[in-house]
């Protein structure tokens, strides 16, 4: 594998695959696949060439597809190829609804309330053992066949903590593949992992130890995994070179900030859809337009977002009829019960809050739920403040999504715990995503900005976005895996290198 281009044949592994099905009127269509995460790995489409990506089939339609291409890889557009798996409903519904989203979820992002969750029950063991360990040894099982099926020296890299013990089914029956992990989410301190049983935890993090490299979005991240290896399992670590010796093994933990491909949501945004969008958010927008758009994600703080604008709204009662928050929610996790109580206070909060300060010309919150991206797209044109107060983030998307298009000098009031803090930090107005008070302060803060430092601003974030694409951080990773491997035999620590 020379660097920047892997020579092995590429196996990717994610929860959502790059495409799903669809039945309309009785007939199959195979329709993009959702989520950041997805978006984000479609840049990986020209590696795969003799790759394939390997994901669950999560939709009946999906199933479907899946039997009819008899367990095998099919093509889709773009030349590449994808593995389906399906997967027991059942063992699905405890890995996904009870172990991923929330347990796993809830921890990496700080979000459990200990002196009321989560319990750990016979309910929860047996959602672990009857359902995250046999979905992972699954999907496992399909990509060590298409490793296999690659004749052995197979690229793999799994994505996320939905798969934190695929590795080791790699690792058993490929042992000359290389292994690599992306976690898209925060990795915490210590600490936080004690929350689970100690055999549970161990194994999660073991499994991850059966790879080369473990990847993260942010140093603070990768530190916090090391760490995590020392404290809790008690292993040999190097805290400088950030590695972890398992057995005869060194695995490395490193940091690559995801980013976005810049022309390929510019070019999405040039359609007319989204024009057509704009010109109704033109229509219809007061002098100031403050924006968010979001899963409905515990993680996203919505809530503290719109009693910031409450506060804003009493602070500032000039302000009113002048200032509109338009949020843009997809409903997410709806089969989770946290994420399905959180959707209701939501839309009770923007109730009272319309209440409270509406009047038959004007509500001050817009809430629309839906996935309606060329929306999204041209409200990010219009915005003049977009808020992303993520109590915890692993990266951020829409940060970097929002200021490379928007049309009016808008502000990012961005919260210090988002991965995408570590690069916009410095020219967005940072805020503490508890402090309900300062991110009022920084609503106003940013409306009240001159023009000129408003552009300033947003031309230093988009700059930086344009400069980090999605392309340096495949290349990045790629480059250092290579080193990786030409070191198999004995890795040269100091040469394994970070971005
Ligand atoms: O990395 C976090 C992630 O898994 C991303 O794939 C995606 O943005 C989000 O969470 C979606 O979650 P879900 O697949 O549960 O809808």
């Amino acid at each position: 594998m020379s660097e920047g281009d892997p020579a092995r044949p590429v196996v990717v592994v994610a929860h959502r695959g790059p495409v799903s099905f669809v039945d309309v009127d009785g007939d199959r269509e195979m329709r993009r696949g959702a989520g950041g995460l997805v978006t984000a790995l479609r840049g990986l489409r020209g590696y795969l060439e003799d790759g394939v990506w390997v994901c669950a089939a999560l939709s009946d339609a999906d199933r479907a597809a899946v039997a009819d291409s008899g367990d095998k890889p099919f093509e889709v557009d773009g030349g590449y190829r994808v593995r389906m798996v399906a997967l027991d409903p059942d063992e699905h519904h405890r890995f996904y609804a009870i172990i991923a989203n929330p347990i796993l979820w809830f921890i990496q992002h700080y979000l459990w309330d200990l002196s009321n969750a989560p319990d750990i029950t016979g309910n929860e063991i047996e959602a672990f053992e009857h359902g995250y360990v046999p979905i992972n040894r699954a999907i496992g099982e399909a990509a060590a066949e298409e490793v296999e099926r690659a004749g052995g020296r197979a690229l793999v890299m799994i994505h996320d903590y939905h798969f934190y013990l695929v590795g080791p089914e790699i690792r058993r029956r490929c042992p000359d593949a290389l292994v690599h992990h992306f976690i898209h989410i925060p990795w915490p301190q210590p600490d936080a992992w004690r929350v689970l049983p100690g055999w549970m935890r161990r194994r999660l993090i073991e499994g991850l130890l059966a790879c080369d490299i473990v990847a993260f979005h942010t140093e603070r991240f990768a530190r916090n995994f090391v760490l995590t290896c020392r404290e809790l399992l008690d292993l040999r670590v190097d805290m400088d070179s950030l590695t972890v010796d398992v057995g005869d093994r060194t695995v490395a933990a490193r940091w690559y900030p995801i980013s976005i491909d810049a022309a390929d949501l510019e070019e999405q945004a040039s359609g007319q859809e989204v024009d057509l969008e704009e010109r109704r958010i033109e229509n219809g927008r007061r002098e100031f337009l403050i924006l968010r758009v979001d899963r409905t994600d515990l993680s996203k703080n919505i809530l503290r977002g719109f009693k910031a604008f409450d506060q804003l709204l009493d602070d500032h009662p000039e302000l009113s009829g002048r200032v509109s928050f338009l949020a843009l929610l997809q409903p997410s996790r709806q089969d989770v019960d946290e994420y399905v109580e959180y959707v209701e206070r939501i839309r009770r909060l923007v109730a009272d809050i319309n209440l409270k300060h509406g009047n038959p010309e004007w509500q001050p919150i817009s809430l629309q739920m839906g996935d309606a991206l060329p929306r999204a797209m041209a409200a990010y044109r219009q915005y003049d403040v977009l808020v992303v107060n993520s109590v915890f983030d692993g990266m951020n998307l829409v940060a970097k999504e929002g200021v490379l298009l928007n049309r009016r000098n808008g502000v990012l009031v961005l919260s210090e715990h988002t991965g995408v803090h570590e690069e916009l930090g410095a020219f967005a107005l940072t805020v503490h995503p508890f402090d309900i008070q300062a991110l009022a302060d920084a609503m106003y803060a940013a409306i009240a900005m001159p023009q000129d430092e408003r552009r300033t601003r947003l031309n230093a974030c988009a700059a930086v976005v344009r400069g980090n694409d999605l392309a340096k951080w495949l290349r990045v990773q790629l480059d250092d895996l290579a080193v990786v491997e030409a070191g198999r035999a004995e890795l040269n620590r100091s040469e394994v290198r970070s971005p």
